[in-house]
């Protein structure tokens, strides 16, 4: 019998790619094969997100792209899972009566039975329940795509930023025990993966059970990755300035592994609106934490997250938030104006800055980031890098791609040979978005 095909789309942020990986792996012990064509697919799952009003619009115009495809093969089954899953539950079904299925980020383990019922009873089912972090015991050992991975070490949120949907969407923080964490990263190094990043909303929270069951924190945690032979480079994301703590930062000094990258998501500059965003620490207190790991790691490259245009935000507030950028001399950033979100506090905040003045902070503020990232690649030229190689480059042409500690992507000529090794790479070009390089013996 041939197998069964299964498309997907992941939409959102990585704990959406993490899950999305992870499901293929236990679609595959159940008889499905992936394809990358939703023309030829038994099964279309989407895993969606629901950050901004943006992200789950895209979630319902996708699904009606979904319909005209089961209209023409009415076997085919479609199912919803992610943050707007959670979020909207049955309504998921009634805005879109062709789903099949409705699963949430802790229940998409179960996506097989539920299946299974959905032929038994010829209803559409949905399960969108967080049980206890069940779902890690019921997924099969992780199958590795290359040299890097990720892995979850915590689910969910429990710090109720008032703009956000995600406490809501994927449960109160609950951490992994640390033998779980330990045993997929070395599954993982066993198939010849170098690169781990840690997982989690604040994976800075994670408070694991260890080995006599005293919890474990986020630093120790590090350790215990750095000690697995094959990890070569610890990445994680995202971790929260409130526990950024001193011990994390002693981490940067002990292990040579942990990346020199950090992303710390700040949203704002403003005190004021910090405290509005009910974010938990200030200005000044951001600026510590950075001093203090830059004590230890000089040469550290930040990344972090702004959020334009939060209610009430003033013209005064946006210069202390160009000013925090200034003084950090951020990396990169992902930021967004502010997008309203039904069910949160700062839903019902006066919001009175029109669009198009939050729009033209977005821009100045992107354009200021956007030109010292351009500055801090223009420092790499000639310098020798340690990169890891993870595929053949976009271009093609017998070039590879690598990505360097500071989280740029290098092309390079070499041997597909390298694909999976570090290797030293000195910098020759610097392009806008990419580096250009050669190897060094
Ligand atoms: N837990 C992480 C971020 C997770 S959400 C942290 O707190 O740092 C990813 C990013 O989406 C956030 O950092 C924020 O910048 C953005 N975001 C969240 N809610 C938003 C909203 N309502 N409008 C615009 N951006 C939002
Ligand atoms: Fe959302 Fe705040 Fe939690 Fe980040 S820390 S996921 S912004 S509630
Ligand atoms: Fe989106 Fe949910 Fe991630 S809302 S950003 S997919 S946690």
């Amino acid at each position: 019998m041939n197998a069964k095909k299964i498309y997907l789309r992941s939409f959102g942020c990585q704990m959406n790619d993490y899950d999305s990986a992870r499901l293929i792996d236990l679609m595959g012990t159940h008889g499905y094969e992936r394809t990358n064509e939703p023309n030829e697919a038994d099964l279309i799952v989407v895993i969606t997100c629901s950050i901004r009003e943006k992200a789950q619009e895209k979630t319902f115009s996708d699904l009606g792209r979904i319909r005209e495809i089961k209209k023409e093969r009415p076997h085919v089954r479609v199912a919803v899972g992610g943050c707007v899953a959670s979020q909207e539950g049955r309504r998921v079904v009634s805005r879109a009566p062709w789903v099949d299925v409705v699963f949430g980020p802790q229940t998409l383990h179960r996506l097989p039975q539920l299946l299974a019922e959905r032929e038994r009873t010829g209803r559409a089912q949905v399960d969108i329940s967080f049980p206890e972090i069940e779902k890690f015991d019921h997924l099969p050992a992780p199958c590795a795509q290359g040299p890097t991975a990720f892995v979850s070490v915590m689910e969910g949120c429990s710090k109720y930023c008032s703009y956000c949907v995600v406490p809501y969407t994927r449960g109160t923080e609950i951490s992994r025990p640390l033998m779980d964490v330990l045993v997929e990263c070395a599954q993982l190094a066993s198939q010849g993966v170098k690169e781990i990043t840690l997982l989690g909303q604040n994976v800075n929270a994670y408070q694991g059970k260890g080995p006599d069951a005293k919890p474990v924190d986020f630093a120790l945690l590090l350790e215990y990755v750095h000690d697995i032979p094959g990890i070569e480079r610890i990445r994680y994301t995202t971790s929260h300035p409130k526990e950024f703590s001193d011990r994390l930062i002693e981490a940067y000094a002990k292990l040579p592994k942990l990346a020199n990258h950090v992303h710390l998501p700040v949203q704002s500059g403003s005190d004021r609106v910090l405290a509005a965003m009910k974010r938990g620490y200030t200005h000044d207190w951001y600026l510590e934490r950075i001093a203090k790991l830059r004590a230890v790691r000089p040469d550290i490259s930040i990344a972090t997250d702004f959020i334009v245009g939060f209610p009430g935000e003033t013209e005064e507030d946006f210069n202390e938030t160009m000013r925090l950028i200034e003084e950090v001399g951020f990396d990169a950033s992902f930021s967004f104006v502010y997008s309203k979100r039904p069910g949160t506090p700062a839903a019902s905040y006066a919001d009175d800055t029109p669009q198009d003045v939050k729009l033209a902070r977005l821009q100045h503020l992107q354009a200021v980031v956007d030109a010292k990232a351009a500055e801090i690649s223009k420092s790499m030229l000639g310098r020798i890098e340690r990169c890891l190689v993870f595929g053949p480059a976009r271009k093609g042409g017998g070039m590879l791609s690598a990505r360097t500690d500071n989280n740029r992507v290098v092309n390079f000529p070499a041997d597909a040979a390298c694909i999976g090794q570090m290797v030293n790479i000195r910098i020759t070009d610097v392009f806008p978005h990419t580096l250009g390089g050669e190897l060094v013996a």
